[in-house]
């Protein structure tokens, strides 16, 4: 961007057309609803941020650039900090100034955001309840979704580059024929293994890093639903939510808010990563 060719930061950046796009629906019009469109706003560019760096995580694992793949995980890892902090803006708004403008909202909620069931999926999350035909969800968006639940994920990246170094990750023939629960078991403990083995020996320092920085991402997406859930109380306490019907516990179409939201506390990326901390050797005196 230089002066010669005549581009400008706002043509550039198209700060008008962004602009543009914080409406109020509320009439007369609420002071606090701009902050409240511009934080959702602001969340969806981080998440496609988000998603655009896991991509790149998922290519350079893909080509066994580990040091690549932790540099850019680390990005995420900062990125989702700040979605953490950013979440408690909207403690600076009364209860009584949102319940003006809720209304307005109607059914429209976060919970129906795609790009955050998108970074679930890719992440490894998917619980194929997301992905049930949803009545407030375009079919481009579902196809979109679907998509995303049938690409391999950041997980699937992060066991094939433990195969490639030797680790057994891989389920037998008599094991991919079992049911899936079993099957499920089976996979999650022999990961759990790989990665204690992992951590046993003084090799592959690279992986432990990238395994470290899966974990971050992880811990930062159970603590931002954790802050999320806690300005959620502190803003609705326990009205019904709004989300979409199929996966909460519903009273005519709505959620139960926070009493759902609790249930998410317990959602893991990475089963394994969590499990194997249990069974990491104590190191002897002399290392
Ligand atoms: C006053 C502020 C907010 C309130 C009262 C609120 C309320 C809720 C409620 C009640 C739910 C449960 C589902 C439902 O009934 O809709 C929910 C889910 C959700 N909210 Fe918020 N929320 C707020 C701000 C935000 C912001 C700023 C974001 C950022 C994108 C966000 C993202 C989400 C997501 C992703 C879910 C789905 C969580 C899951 O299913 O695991 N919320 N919210």
């Amino acid at each position: 961007m230089t002066q010669a060719d005549g581009l400008s930061y706002k043509d550039y950046l198209k700060v008008d057309r962004l602009l543009s796009l914080q409406k109020p629906r509320s009439k007369p019009a609420q002071h606090d609803e701009t902050l409240f469109i511009i934080i959702h706003q602001t969340f969806e560019l981080w998440f496609k941020e988000i998603l655009n760096e896991l991509e790149a995580v998922h290519r350079s694992l893909m080509k066994l650039n580990v040091r690549e793949a932790i540099r850019l995980m680390n990005r995420v890892v900062t990125i989702e900090k700040l979605l953490i902090d950013q979440i408690h803006v909207l403690e600076t708004m009364r209860p009584e100034d949102f319940l003006k403008f809720r209304d307005v909202l109607s059914t429209s909620s976060a919970f129906q955001s795609l790009q955050f069931r998108e970074i679930e999926f890719f992440s490894g999350l998917k619980d194929p309840r997301f992905l049930l035909p949803l009545n407030r969800v375009a079919p481009s968006d579902y196809n979109r979704l679907k998509k995303r639940f049938e690409k391999p994920s950041i997980w699937d990246a992060f066991t094939f580059i433990l195969m490639k170094h030797g680790f057994r990750v891989q389920l037998s023939p008599g094991e991919q024929d079992m049911g899936e629960r079993e099957r499920r078991k089976r996979k999650l403990e022999k990961e759990t293994k790989a990665i204690v083995d992992l951590f046993s020996s003084e090799q592959h320092p690279d992986i432990r890093d990238l395994s470290e920085a899966l974990l971050a991402h992880d811990q930062n997406f159970w603590l931002w639903r954790y802050h999320h859930m806690a300005v959620v109380e502190r803003m609705i306490g326990m009205k019904i939510g709004s989300g979409s019907p199929h996966v909460t516990d519903v009273t005519g179409g709505l959620s139960s808010g926070v009493p759902y939201l609790k249930t998410t506390l317990s959602k893991r990326f990475y089963p394994a990563l969590w499990k194997a901390r249990t069974g990491f050797p104590i190191p002897s005196e002399e290392e």
